[in-house]
Parts: C-alpha cells; structure tokens; sequence
C-alpha cells in the first residue's frame, strides 16, 4: 500500500495520530517525520519508519517525503513562521509526487470574526496555498482542545472556581487525542478530498456549561465570573507568565467570546464511529475527576 506520513510525530497530535493509523494499515505503510529523530524513537520501535524533517529545511522535507503518498501536516507552532514554514511544506510535498496533503487547520465561523493572532491568519494562508497548489487536500479544522481549557480557567478551576475571558462565549471542544483517531480514521478513507472538515464534540458549550458541569463531578459549588481580557492578561502576567503567552491566550478567549467557535459538526462522530466524548467526560480528564 502506498505510504503515510504524518509530520510532527514527536507532538501530542502528530504522536496520536500514528499510533491510531498502526492500528488500522501495518505500520510499514507507516513513516513519521520528525526534526528530533532520537525523540521519535519509540514510534521506530512499533514499526514506524521515521525520517527527519524540519518545516524550516526545505531539503529535508522533499526527501522525508519522498516515495510518499498522503502527508498529514500538523501546523507549526505558534510564536513562529507558520506560514513560511507550512509553504516550505506544501511545495516539497508537491515536488516529492506526494499526491494528497491534509493540513490541521483552526476552526471558525468564519473569516473575519475575531481572529486569533498568530494562528487564524497564518491558517487561512495555509489553506489557499494548499487549495492553489494543485495537490490533493483536505482541510481538517480542529477546535480547541478539551486538554487545554486549563490555560484559560486556571489550574485549579474544578477547586476553587474560575474565572475566564470569554463571557457568555459558545464553543465545541475536542481531545486531542478523539481528534488524532478521526485524522487516522480520514487518512484511510475516501470522500474527504478537496474539503473542508470541521472536526468537535457535536455540540457548544458555555463557560457557564463548563462550571455547572465541573460542580456535578465535584459535588461542590463552582463559580465562573467573566473577566476582561486586558483582565486576564495581567492576572496571568502577574503569575509570571510572557506577555506573549497572555496575550496570545487572551486572543483566544476573545475569539471564543465572539462566537468565532460556536459552531457544531457530527464528522468527528462519523470518522470515530461512535459518540466523541461529552462534557462531563472531557472534564473529567482534563481536570483529573
Ligand atoms: N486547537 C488547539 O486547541 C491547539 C492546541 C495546541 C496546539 N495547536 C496547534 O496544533 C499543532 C499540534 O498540536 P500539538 O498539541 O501536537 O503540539 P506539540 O505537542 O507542541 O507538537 C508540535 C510538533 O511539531 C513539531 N515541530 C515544531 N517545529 C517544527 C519544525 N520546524 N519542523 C518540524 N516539526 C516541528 C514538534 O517537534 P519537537 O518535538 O521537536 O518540538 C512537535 O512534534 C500545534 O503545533 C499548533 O499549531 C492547536
């Protein structure tokens, strides 16, 4: 069978995802690409071939994608060239014979709506490269994870209460981990080419939700109170945190109170074949209940 590789693999997604794809094709069929090979190691010892790439070494990626069919391209991280180097990505793909390329993308209601710093417009960017580039592609668009609703509630949100900049803001969630299996799931199936898919929890939620939620599994009341972001970015300042980092988050909640994630989708249910995890579920394990 032709080959999939998955960048990213020593990262929380790109690392899942892998481990869901053995699980369905041999993991001969299998490469994952990643700029600390040594790191990878562990997937090398189930069978996966892992070769070296780095987003920013262009060589790199034409020859870790050489011989390849489908690449799963995890987005850089924040705080980087995301464009530059998911364009470096996108043109080695092409120039490898890579014929498909499936991009994990941010979820938004649309464009304009409150976009995120740093990640929304480099990911629109992304998109209309890959749609331009003539290659096969498929546009995953993730929503927040479920496992980091602790960088906008606070650590100890299902202790003490938490307080959030994102209002009466809606917003469908997702593990990461539910989000690696349905990539998988995607990257072995036909019907999702040259789209666009929109991958949560099939509902929203209110930080409210969140609260009532937290306060069912814990037996005790929990308080949410809505602060301002400029709020928020100095109460985690204050905690030590980089401007950078706070205001980043800040532009999250921003988005979030906007409306810019309150949009629901049953494909995560259809690639998992079954329900992806609810509230209660997700909270459980993000917040160790
Ligand atoms: N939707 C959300 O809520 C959400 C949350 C977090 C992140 N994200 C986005 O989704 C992506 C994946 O998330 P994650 O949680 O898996 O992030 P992660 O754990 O930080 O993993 C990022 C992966 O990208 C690799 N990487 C970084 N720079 C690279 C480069 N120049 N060339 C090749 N590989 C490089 C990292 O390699 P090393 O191990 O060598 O660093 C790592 O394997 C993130 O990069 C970010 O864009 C989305």
């Amino acid at each position: 069978m032709a080959k999939i590789l998955v960048t990213g693999a020593t990262g929380r997604l790109g690392n899942a995802v892998l481990r869901s794809l053995v699980k369905i094709i041999p993991a001969s069929d299998v490469v994952a690409m990643a700029r600390d090979t040594e790191k990878a190691k562990p997937l090398a010892a189930l069978g996966i071939e892992v070769r070296y790439g780095d987003y920013t070494d262009y060589d790199s990626l034409v020859a870790a994608f050489e011989g390849v069919e489908k690449v799963y391209l995890v987005s850089a991280v924040a705080f980087s060239d995301r464009i530059a180097q998911h364009k470096n990505a996108i043109i080695a793909a092409g120039r490898a014979g890579v014929r498909h390329v499936t991009y994990t993308s941010i979820q938004r209601t649309n464009d304009v709506l409150a976009p995120i710093e740093g990640v929304t417009d480099s990911d629109i960017a992304t998109e209309q490269l890959l749609v331009k580039s003539g290659l096969t592609y498929t546009i995953i668009q993730h929503p927040l994870y479920a496992d980091d609703l602790p960088f906008l509630m606070g650590a100890n949100a299902a202790k003490e209460g938490f307080s959030a900049p994102v209002g009466q803001g809606r917003a469908g969630f997702a593990t990461y981990a539910e989000l690696a299996e349905a990539g998988a799931a995607l990257l072995t199936q036909s019907g999702y080419e040259n789209r666009t898919c929109l991958l949560n929890a099939g509902q929203t939620w209110s930080f409210q939700d969140i609260a009532d939620g937290l306060a069912l599994l814990t037996g005790k009341p929990i308080d949410y109170q809505p602060i301002a972001v400029q709020a928020f970015i100095a109460a985690r300042k204050a905690d030590g945190w980089p401007t950078a980092v706070a205001t980043f988050l800040g532009g999250w909640g921003k988005a979030i109170e906007k409306g810019a994630f309150d949009q629901s989708s049953r494909t995560l249910e259809r690639l998992l074949g079954r329900k992806p995890k609810g509230l209660h579920e997700m909270l459980r394990k993000t917040f160790d209940l």
